[in-house]
């Protein structure tokens, strides 16, 4: 069995200007230094320079949530793959369903800003999820097959990319997935990586769940097989909250030796 390394992101939304972006990772610090996981902070594009700087020294990675496909030019209001690079911005939230919601985001939009991303070096964190509707109407499978086929068409390494698992009925709604529905999609959505890209890929790819994921929650969808961390909104914004999952031990297994793999 391949062992991948766990990874717990938050993702701030747009919540915390910059100086309030600093003082929630001045307190989220000395409260992850022992994680046995890969910690991120996904944060607004403005607030970067100021938390890459907080920062520094520590094992907390910088994110971002979202990055325009093209390398440069006529593209007012965006921000390229190369413009978070020099931030040292390590991970990037691509696909988000508020972005897909609000924002026009297709799966053909989000193959693009994958391959950007992988470009220059940045892992792109790739959400898929269903609507409540599609999961009442048996259409989950349907949509996450279109989700992973078209949105990581041509993706030449799954080690090198996360896929948040997101259903859209449990983001920021306080009604989470139960472990097993978590559990099951997750296998599923491994299952069809294994069948487009092969079984080694399918093995290698971190797989996270996301929505109402909190300090409550947390142990039971981090014990489960398939899942390999989360993908925090509110929580996340709670440095108490934030820390008590990334503290989570799956089976209390050897953080000594994980915390040296990461370094
Ligand atoms: P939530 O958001 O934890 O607030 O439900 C998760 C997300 O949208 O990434």
């Amino acid at each position: 069995m391949t062992f991948r390394t766990p990874i717990i992101a938050g993702n701030w939304k747009m919540n915390n200007t910059a100086s309030e972006g600093v003082a929630l990772v001045n307190a989220i610090k000395p409260l992850v230094e022992r994680a046995v996981c890969e910690v991120v902070v996904c944060v607004p594009a403005i607030d970067i320079p100021a938390v890459a700087v907080a920062l520094e020294g520590s094992n907390i990675r910088l994110g971002a949530q979202n990055v325009h496909f093209a390398a440069k030019g006529a593209y007012t209001g965006e921000i390229s793959a190369a413009m978070l690079k020099e931030y040292g911005v390590r991970y990037v939230i691509i696909g988000h369903s508020e972005r897909r919601q609000y924002f026009g985001e297709t799966d053909e939009t989000v193959n693009k800003r994958t391959k950007a991303a992988l470009e220059a070096g940045i892992s792109p964190i790739v959400c898929v999820g269903e609507t409540l509707e599609q999961r009442e109407t048996g259409k989950t499978q349907e949509v996450l097959d279109r989700q992973i086929a078209v949105g990581l068409q041509g993706i030449p390494d799954l080690a090198k990319i996360v896929i948040a698992y997101e259903p859209i009925w449990a983001i920021g709604t306080g009604r989470t997935a139960t472990c097993e529905q978590a559990e099951n999609t997750i296998h599923y959505i491994r299952k069809k990586c294994a069948e487009l890209f092969g079984e080694e890929q399918a093995e290698a790819v971190r797989i996270q769940y996301g929505g109402s994921m909190n300090a409550d929650n947390y142990r039971l969808l981090m014990s489960m097989p398939d899942i390999d961390g989360g993908l925090i909104g509110g929580a996340s914004l709670k440095a108490a909250d934030f820390s008590a999952i990334v503290n989570y031990d799956k089976g209390g297994m050897g953080g000594m030796k994980l915390s040296k793999d990461l370094l």
